[in-house]
């Protein structure tokens, strides 16, 4: 029993030594990864070279002539704000209801009075900062004879001086801001 037990102390030992020995030092060797986890697994990065693929870029272009799932944008008047001949349609192809102008002021507020103001009449916060170029009054004629296909193109491309929204507000929040400039500029 007691030689069992010295045995048994003795090989805990070494491998407790086996085990610890040597951590923290440096060494040439892959060291041996028992449980690798999906650590080291043979993968592209973005925009890197690939050796398997003719054109040698990891990266891919969807198949021609196919589209992703949900990401079918036929609908150009919705999509694009433009009609089948490639013009700006003049009004929101759907109907306005309350909860979309609602909509459009709460998502106005966030994403546009700080530079537009929050009376839509241009003087936004921005100013008070010396943003060089006057964002548009909402009120000026000329901004109200704008087309609804236009100001949509506006926010999704940015125009001139104004930085594109198209990441930030979603294609029927776009909308859903235009119908609430319009319901303003009514008043
Ligand atoms: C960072 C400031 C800024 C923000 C935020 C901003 N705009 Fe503008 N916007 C401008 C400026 C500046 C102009 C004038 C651009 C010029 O004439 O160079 C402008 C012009 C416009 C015009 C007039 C386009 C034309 O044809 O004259 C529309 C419409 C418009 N903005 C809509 C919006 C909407 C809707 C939002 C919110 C989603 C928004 N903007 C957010 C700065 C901003």
């Amino acid at each position: 029993m007691n030689k069992l037990f010295t045995r048994m102390m003795l090989f805990t030992g070494i491998a407790f030594l086996v085990m610890t020995c040597g951590r923290g030092n440096y060494s040439e060797k892959t060291p041996i990864h028992l449980n690798p986890n999906m650590d080291s697994q043979g993968k592209y990065k973005a925009q890197s070279e690939s050796n398997f693929f003719v054109d040698g870029a990891s990266m891919r272009t969807p198949v021609e002539g196919t589209v992703a799932r949900g990401e079918l944008r036929a609908d150009d008047a919705f999509y694009h704000g433009k009609d089948a001949s490639g013009e700006f349609i003049t009004s929101a192809p759907m109907d306005v209801t309350a909860e979309m102008v609602l909509r459009g002021e709460e998502r106005y507020d966030i994403y546009c009075s700080a530079c537009h103001g929050v009376k839509a009449d241009g003087k936004g916060k921005i100013l008070f900062y010396e943003y060089p170029i006057p964002p548009a009054n909402f009120y000026d004629e000329r901004i109200k004879k704008l087309s609804d296909g236009h100001m949509f193109n506006a926010i999704t491309a940015g125009w001139l001086n104004m930085p594109s929204f198209k990441a930030q507000v979603s294609v029927e929040d776009r909308w859903a801001i235009i119908s609430y400039i319009r319901s303003l500029q009514k008043n």
